[in-house]
């Protein structure tokens, strides 16, 4: 099957791939509480008559097409969504108060089930195979890790891994992506400041621990910009500052969180240690005592190998044309695909979703996200054309 072939079997099956991507939407579910979304990708996988695992880390679904030895390609989609509460105006809304396909894991799932039909109606022109991942949890839960433990990328071994993300900051019919580091190591920040409470009018009386938070804030940005070799990339973030409940009232305590970017793992730790020397410091000079955590999972940075992205890159061109892949700088952004990529070479990719006449311009995260879904059908033809490709270049 060639790219041509690829794309138009893609573009009929839009309408499906819409389909499915709609039902999600309409029914978003929180990092592992996929039941009903994994439920959906394995009654379409059955319709399909492909074979799969299910229950892994918790909601994952692992299936195969092939003959089941290698060389082998796996494919990832994630099936999460956000506590967001969807403002978009589309009439296949969000039916979940509070919750949202607001990154487009119900577009990657809906892509990823798409190339699985067009691949498993070419199944005998698969010489090797092809993996189809479908993990919970990539936003903050490291489903990725979880799917990872639990073998997916063994028997066969995974050789070459790929990933989609949609975005809106891309028009429809472009992909961006980039060798080497693409996306950050990141990890949260949580720091409690201890004081003394009492009241407002005899600070004397009390530790302030507003006042010393409000240092910490301040001082943590001069680790970026006085410590950090300016061509090294580094970002803290506090983002939430919690504490008291009275105008008159010194509170005991104060609470600071937000996160950490590094385009490396070591980058990330030495930010973390320096974190927490410095708001401990800080703390102590103001008579506090400060509690620093990092909670959750530290994200690795999503590393693509060269090789990788070459075939991406290639596969890419032949279904969108020359000239609609970009090669872009790296962003900040965490993304738990790194997981796969710390054990086997891989590439993962922005496919652009964006188009203003929709209104498609809103970044993920955003309450009033939008895709244009004309997208879905490359991102189809381009996860098929990856795994075949890459199959006979590793044969
Ligand atoms: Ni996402």
């Amino acid at each position: 099957m060639n790219s041509e072939q690829i794309v138009s079997r893609a573009k009929e099956i839009q309408p499906w791939i819409v389909g499915i991507r709609r039902q999600l939407h309409q029914q978003p579910e929180l990092m592992y509480e996929e039941f009903e979304t994994s439920k959906l990708v394995q009654s379409t996988l059955d319709e399909l008559g492909i074979e799969y695992q299910s229950d892994l880390a918790i909601t994952g679904v692992l299936g195969t097409i092939g003959n089941g030895n290698g060389p082998c390609v796996a494919l990832r989609a994630d099936m999460d969504a956000l506590p967001i509460h969807e403002q978009a105006d589309v009439d296949f809304k969000s039916e979940i108060d509070g919750k949202m396909h607001a990154c487009g894991h119900d577009c990657h799932t809906a892509m990823l089930l798409g190339a699985a039909r067009l691949l498993k109606e070419n199944e005998d022109l698969i010489q090797g195979t092809v993996k189809l991942i479908f993990q919970p949890a990539e936003e903050g839960g490291a489903g990725g890790e979880k799917m990872s433990d639990e073998g997916v990328l063994e028997n066969p071994q995974v050789q070459r891994i790929f990933g989609l993300h949609v975005s809106a900051d891309l028009p429809t019919g472009t992909l961006a992506a980039r060798a080497g580091t693409l996306l950050a190591a990141a990890s949260s920040l949580k720091i409690v400041v201890h004081g003394k409470g009492g009241h407002a009018a005899m600070p004397h009386k009390s530790i302030d621990p507003v006042s010393t938070a409000a240092k910490i804030v301040v001082e943590l940005q001069t680790i970026i910009s006085r410590e950090l070799d300016p061509l090294q990339s580094g970002v803290i973030s506090v983002t939430m500052m919690h504490g008291g409940h009275a105008y008159n009232v010194i509170p005991p305590s104060m609470e600071l969180q937000g996160t950490i970017r590094s385009l490396t793992l070591d980058g990330l730790q030495h930010l973390q240690t320096r974190i927490k020397t410095v708001a401990e410091a800080i703390a102590a000079a103001n008579q506090c005592a400060a509690e620093v955590s990092f909670p959750g999972n530290d994200y690795p940075p999503t590393l693509n190998d060269e090789l990788s992205w070459a075939a991406g890159r290639a596969a890419t061109e032949e279904v969108l044309g020359e000239g609609r892949v970009i090669e872009m700088p790296p962003v900040m952004g965490g993304e738990d695909f790194a997981f796969y990529t710390q054990r086997v070479p891989g590439c993962f990719a922005f496919l652009g979703v964006g188009n203003p006449e929709l209104g498609a311009t809103y970044s993920v995260h955003h309450p009033m996200f939008k895709v244009d879904e004309e997208a879905l059908p490359y991102g189809a033809a381009i996860h098929v054309n990856c795994a075949l490709r890459t199959l006979d270049e590793l044969r």
